[in-house]
C-alpha cells in the first residue's frame, strides 16, 4: 500500500483569511510521520500546488476569484492523475473545499467508474444562480457534475475541467446546513444523503454501508472521499470557516473511515476547510489533531494496535 501527499494552499474559494496555511500546519504537525507509522505504508510526499496566479480576473456573477479556482484546480487535477497513475492512494489536503474540483476531476480522468462520498456539513452543490454567499467552496459539487451542466452559464477559464462524473455516483455523509436548491438537487435525483439525523437514526456503520451499496451494488468502485473538517462537531474542530454545531464525533469520523478502509478501494481522499489562523492555539491543535485521525484511519491505523512483525511466527 502506499500514498502521495499532495497539498493545496489555496483559500480564494472562500472569504476568510488562513484556510490556506493549512497543508503546512498539517504537515508541521508530524503529517508524513503520523502516515509512516502504519504498518506497511509507503509515503511519498509531492509537495504543494504552486497557487500563485498570475492570471487576470473574469467575472461571473455570484462566483468569486473564478480564475484562481479554475487555475489552481488545473494544477491540481493533473497532479492527483499522477499520483494515480503511480499506483498510490491521492491524499490531498486544502485549503478550502473549492478544490474538489481539482481532486475528483483528476481522479475521474484516471477512474472513470470512481464513486465520490462527500463527508460535510454542507452539501457543497449550489450555482452562482442559488449560492446566497458567491463563494465557490459551496459549489465544486455542482460543477463537478454533468446533470447540473446546464445549470451554470459559460464559465470562462473553466474549458479544461469537463463535467463527466454523474450524479448517480455521489453520496452524502453529515449534512445538517443545506440550502434550499441544494434540497432540491438531492431529491431531484436521489442522492443518498444521510444527514445527521439519519445518521442518528441508522448509526455510522449501517449509514455508509447504505451509501457504498446503493452507488455500488457490486461493490467493486474505486472510491473518492472529500473529507470537510466541518463534517465533525464544531467542538472537535472548532477551527474552520463555516462551523456548525451537531456533527459527527471525532469517533463517529474515524469509524467511518475504518470502514472505508476496510473496503480496499480508497483511491483518493481529500481533507480540506482546516483554518489554523480562526480560534486559539488550542483549537487550532484540536482541529489539526482531529485531521490526522481520520486520515490514519481511512489510510489504516488500526485502535487495536498492531503487533511487531513477524515475532508470533518464530
Ligand atoms: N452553503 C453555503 C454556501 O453556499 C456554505 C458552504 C460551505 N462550504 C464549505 N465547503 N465549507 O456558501
Ligand atoms: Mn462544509
Ligand atoms: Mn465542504
Ligand atoms: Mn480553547
Amino acid at each position: 500500500k502506499s500514498v502521495g501527499i499532495i497539498g493545496v494552499p489555496f483559500e480564494k474559494g472562500q472569504k476568510k483569511y488562513g484556510v490556506s496555511v493549512a497543508p503546512a500546519a498539517v504537515r508541521s504537525a508530524g503529517l508524513i510521520n503520523h502516515l509512516k507509522t502504519i504498518e506497511g505504508l509507503d509515503v511519498k510526499d509531492y509537495g504543494d500546488i504552486d497557487t500563485t496566479t498570475t492570471e487576470a480576473e473574469v467575472k461571473v456573477d455570484n462566483m468569486s476569484h473564478l480564475s484562481q479556482v479554475s487555475a489552481c484546480n488545473k494544477k491540481l487535477s493533473e497532479r492527483v492523475s499522477q499520483v494515480l497513475k503511480d499506483g498510490r492512494v491521492a491524499v490531498t489536503i486544502g485549503g478550502d473545499h473549492s478544490i474538489g474540483v481539482g481532486t475528483v476531476d483528476g481522479h475521474y480522468k484516471v477512474n472513470e467508474d470512481m464513486i465520490l462520498i462527500w463527508v460535510d456539513a454542507h452539501a457543497d452543490i449550489n450555482t452562482n444562480k442559488t449560492s446566497d454567499s458567491g463563494s465557490v467552496h459551496g459549489m465544486p459539487v455542482a460543477l463537478l457534475v454533468k446533470e447540473l451542466a446546464d445549470y451554470w452559464p459559460y464559465l470562462p477559464t473553466m474549458d479544461w475541467q469537463v463535467p463527466k462524473f454523474s450524479i448517480k455516483n455521489l453520496g452524502y455523509i453529515g449534512l445538517r446546513s443545506v440550502d434550499e436548491y441544494e434540497r432540491l438537487a438531492i431529491e431531484k435525483y436521489k442522492v443518498p444523503a444521510f444527514a445527521m439525523e439519519d445518521i442518528e437514526e441508522h448509526g455510522i456503520r449501517k449509514s455508509i454501508q447504505h451509501i457504498l451499496k446503493v452507488l455500488d451494488p457490486e461493490m467493486k468502485k474505486p472510491i473518492h472521499v472529500s473529507f470537510d473538517i466541518d463534517s465533525l462537531d464544531a467542538l472537535e474542530a472548532p477551527s474552520t470557516g463555516t462551523p456548525v454545531r451537531g456533527g459527527l464525533s471525532l469517533r463517529e469520523a474515524i469509524n467511518l473511515m475504518e470502514i472505508i478502509h476496510a473496503t480496499g478501494r480508497l483511491r483518493a481522499i481529500d481533507l480540506v476547510e482546516i483554518n489554523p489562523a480562526l480560534g486559539d492555539d488550542c483549537d487550532r491543535k484540536r482541529t489539526i489533531e482531529a485531521g490526522l485521525c481520520v486520515l490514519k484511519a481511512a489510510l489504516g491505523f488500526s485502535r487495536r494496535g498492531t503487533a511487531p512483525r513477524g515475532v508470533l511466527d518464530l
